[in-house]
């Protein structure tokens, strides 16, 4: 309790999964919310259950960032906490990315089972399209930098503040997602760089690099979900409080002497990050 006490935080894309139950667990801790989504109903509701404020903007559309930036300053005056949650794995084709996702790799298991080549190929890179690999990088990694930016422009002047970006394992090790692995690489990146400049106006910059979580954007995993439990250590997804407490922890004081750090809850899916 009260380890967030009074300080004024806006999570983008809190009104569902990972982002969401970081509002709850950030107002618990006595932290003001500010809930972005892309989708207003979502952002609305959640921003209800916290006793919050909603702003609806698409974190790839720099403009409309400016203006929720702009709010936050007239309505609030400061921000202390930003979290660059906001983002999607699936774009375009649903259906086919998700048989690359779970047929492809059980096929090539039991291609070797059989003792025979792999014949099957997951052939992802060749199919994105322009729009798909600019959108996926639009809403992570430059959704991560213009919300930065703007939020800079109020937590420079008042020489404090606290930047969390969402990563991924995938960010690390790869997968059959080469734009998202793209995004969240470049964020980790991002993060490192950041860390470094703000430090002097007494600003943290970290990231969370979250294994795989249990949420809406993970649905459409079907079968492989069980090829990645099985993977895991823990054999499990995790919660979504498996993120949202190191979230409070990096947000709070007791992480005052971390910046340009990568917390990876994941289950022992990847043991250094
Ligand atoms: N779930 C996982 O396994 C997992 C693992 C590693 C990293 N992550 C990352 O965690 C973050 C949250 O994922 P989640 O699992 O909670 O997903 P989710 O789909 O449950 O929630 C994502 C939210 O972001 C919003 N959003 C999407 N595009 C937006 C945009 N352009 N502008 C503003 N809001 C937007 C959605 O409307 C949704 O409410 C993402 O960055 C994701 O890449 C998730």
């Amino acid at each position: 309790m009260n380890r967030l006490n009074s300080k004024i935080a806006l999570i983008t894309g809190a009104g569902a999964g990972i982002g969401a139950q970081i509002a709850r667990r950030f107002k618990e801790e006595g932290a003001k919310i500010i809930i972005n989504d892309v989708r207003i109903d979502a952002a609305e509701n959640m921003a209800r259950e916290v006793d919050g404020s909603a702003i609806a903007a698409d974190v790839s559309d720099s403009s409309a960032v400016r203006s929720m930036f702009e709010r936050v300053n007239e309505e609030f005056g400061r921000l202390d906490i930003l979290v660059n949650n906001a983002g999607i794995a699936f774009d375009g084709n649903t259906e086919e990315q998700t048989r690359r996702l779970t047929e492809v790799p059980l096929q090539q298991m039991a291609e070797l089972q059989a003792g025979g080549p792999i014949e099957t190929h997951a052939d992802v890179t060749v199919e994105v399209t322009d729009e798909q690999w600019h959108r996926m990088l639009g809403i992570h990694l430059n959704g991560t930098f213009f919300c930065s930016r703007e939020a800079l422009k109020i937590m420079n002047p008042q020489m404090s503040g606290c930047i969390i970006n969402m990563g991924s394992i995938m960010g690390t090790t790869g997968g059959v997602a080469p734009h998202y692995c793209a995004a969240k690489a470049g964020i980790m990146g991002f993060t490192r760089s950041l860390a470094r400049e703000v430090v002097t106006r007494g600003i943290r910059v970290n990231a969370l690099a979250p294994g795989f979580i249990d949420t809406e954007l993970v649905e459409p995993f079907g079968d492989a979900r069980r090829l990645i439990e099985a993977q895991t250590p823990m054999l499990r997804f995790g919660d979504t409080d498996d993120i949202a407490w190191p979230a409070v922890y990096l947000a709070s004081d007791e992480a005052k002497f971390m910046t340009g750090q990568v917390i990876s809850p994941n289950g022992g899916f990847v043991m250094s990050q």
